[in-house]
Formats: C-alpha cells, structure tokens, sequence
C-alpha cells in the first residue's frame, strides 16, 4: 500500500502547531508555536489575542512544517485540522486556511475533533498500540473517562459536570500567585510539600458514576487560603499544593482503575495537557500494577496541543473516508 502523508493544522487554543504525518504513525515534522509567553501576563488565554497571533504565524508554521519534513504541499495526501473544540476564534483561523489549502491543492479535507487528537497523540508514542482499550482525557478543556472500541470510535463513560482538571489546576494556581499555567507549577510545588497536610473534599458522585466534578475542590482551597489569611495562619503553599493534587488523583486514579476493570480493559492510556503531571503517572502505574492493568502515556511533548496527534487521528479518517466538504466550520463545544 502506498504511504498516506497528511498535513495537519491545530489552532484551537494558544499552539499554532502544523505536522507532517506519514501513515498516521510516523512524525516527519511537528512544529509548535505557543502563545503562552503572550497570553501568561493576563493569566489566562485571550482568545482576540490568540485568534490574530494564528493569523500572524500560521503561513510561517506550515512553510517551517513543510520544510523540516523536506516535503512539498502537492506531496500531502490530505489536509487535516481541528474543528473543534476550541475557541472559535481560533479555530476558524485553522479551519478558514485548511479549507482553502485543500481547496487549492484539490485534495481531501479532513476535520478532526481535538479529543480523538489527544487519544491518538498515543499511536504516534506506541507503534503497536491498537483499540481497544480505557482513555483517561484530562487537559484544560476537558475530562472524560472513554471506551475506545476502535480507532476513532467512542463511548463516552464519564465527564466533568463543572470544571476540567487542568482549569481547576490553573485556577487553584493563580490563587496560590502562580504563574500561568498553573499545572506544571502545582506538580512541582507539590513535590516539595506533604498531601496529607489539608484534608480537601473528593467528589466522588453517585455510586457507580464515572463523571467528575471539580468545583468543590477548587472552592474549598480558596475558603481555606481566605480563612487562613483571616486567621493570620501562615500559608504553606507547598502543603496546599500538594493536598489538592492528592485529592485529585485519589478520585482520578479511583475512576479509571474501576472502569478499566468493570469494562474489562487491560490497557489504560491516559491523553491530554494533564496527562503530564508527575504524581499521575507515578501514581496510576503503581495502583494499575495492583491490578495487572498496563499504562500507556505518550511523551511530554505529545501531552500538551500539537498538530502531530491531530494528524495521527486524521490518518483513520482518511482510510474510512471520513472527510468534510468547503462547508466546514468550527464548532466551539464539539462533543466527542
Ligand atoms: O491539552 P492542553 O495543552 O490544552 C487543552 O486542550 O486544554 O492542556 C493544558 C492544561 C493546562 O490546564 C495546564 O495547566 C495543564 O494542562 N498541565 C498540567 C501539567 N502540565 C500541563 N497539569 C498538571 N500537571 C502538569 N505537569
Ligand atoms: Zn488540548
């Protein structure tokens, strides 16, 4: 069988990231450009900032793409991008430039939903990985418990009913005078400081469920810290970090090992900007070895937006013929 190469396009946060993808396994070039240094003095993404920065850097991106997979545009099969969920600003740069790039190239245009990229983030880690097996999703946006029955097939287990785990992270690290964002500041604050020092609420559900919530928690570290300060307590930040990361993964950990084992999976891949964080991993591995289950993570720079995962997912697509017409628009709250 002849190789299928796609180009692929991510816009839909602060990454303008395009990768060259062969056979949706092999990176030829993934080129990322964050918007974070821009974004980090408002605390947050502001998405006009973000929306006009795609513009300003997508041209550039994908001649840099192109040039490191030492490809041309006519080599592509198809065009992939993400369609959602995003911020629609933002994603509309990438789906408006798709859309023409494939409309000029007359090649099939792919649209991809950015939670399967974060799933197949996997298949570009792990040459052999194949459905099925249990998905823990957890970045910024979202956090969802899914069983993957093949690729690009779905059933959705569980979700968060409020805020995702790397909003309650960012969130919980702005009021702990963090920088932006704040995942990577709480795991390493947290190394320095004892879990078990404040006792936060874990928000477990209804017996059975495997939806989350994480709006309690996030509350309840910001009573403490104001209690605290009322008090004229002194703050331990190390101490509140590493509690409220310990709550987390005790429900996280909780979930994912029961639905693995209810569904009957063997294999736990685990997706998404949080999938970085150092106490997950450690933790996961040591409760999924108790239970003979296997855990598959991909590298740091797969975790967080990149164009390569959505590549790698396009590439299923591409063989069921899973492709969008120039009627393609971004769809901000896209579910999988
Ligand atoms: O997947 P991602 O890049 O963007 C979304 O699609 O949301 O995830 C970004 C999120 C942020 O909330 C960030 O704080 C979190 O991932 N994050 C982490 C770590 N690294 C990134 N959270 C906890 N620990 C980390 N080491
Ligand atoms: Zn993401």
């Amino acid at each position: 069988m002849n190789d299928i190469i796609i180009l692929a396009i991510e816009s839909s946060c602060d990454e303008t990231s395009v990768a060259v993808i062969k056979n949706g396994r092999e990176i030829l070039s993934n080129i990322i450009y964050s918007q974070i240094g821009i974004h980090k003095k408002f605390g947050g993404v502001v998405p006009e900032i973000a929306s006009r920065r795609h513009i300003d850097k997508i041209d550039l991106i994908v001649e840099q793409s192109l040039e490191q997979s030492k490809l041309k545009l006519e080599d592509m099969d198809a065009i992939a991008v993400t369609y959602g969920p995003g911020l629609v600003g933002a994603l509309l740069v990438g789906v408006s430039y798709s859309k023409a790039l494939a409309y000029g190239l007359q090649k099939p245009l792919i649209p991809v939903n950015h939670i399967d990229g974060h799933i197949a983030a996997n298949y570009l880690a792990f040459s052999d990985l194949k459905p099925p097996y249990i998905a823990l999703i957890v970045s910024g946006g979202h956090t969802h418990i899914v069983d993957v029955t093949d690729y690009g097939k779905y059933i959705v287990l569980g979700r968060t009913r409020d805020d995702a785990v790397g909003e309650a992270y960012d969130k919980v690290a702005r009021t702990l005078g963090f920088g932006y964002p704040g995942g990577p500041f709480i795991d390493e604050a947290a190394k320095l400081g004892n879990p078990n020092a404040i006792n936060f609420p874990r928000s477990y559900l209804e017996e059975g469920s495997y939806d989350f919530s994480f709006s309690g928690i996030k509350s309840a570290v910001l009573n403490y810290l104001n209690s605290a300060k009322m008090k004229g307590i002194e703050i331990n930040k190390n101490d509140v970090a590493a509690s409220f990361q310990e709550a987390i993964m005790d429900v996280l950990i909780n979930k994912i090992i029961k639905a693995s084992l209810e569904f009957n999976h063997d294999k736990i891949i685990i997706a998404g900007g949080v999938a970085a964080n150092s106490r997950l991993r450690e933790r996961l591995k040591e409760e999924a070895k108790k239970h003979h289950l296997e855990v598959l993570y991909p590298p740091l720079s797969l975790c967080t937006d990149n164009a390569a995962m959505i590549g790698s997912a396009a590439y299923y697509q591409f063989k069921n013929e899973k492709f969008a017409n120039l009627e393609l628009n971004a769809v901000p709250n896209l579910k999988l």
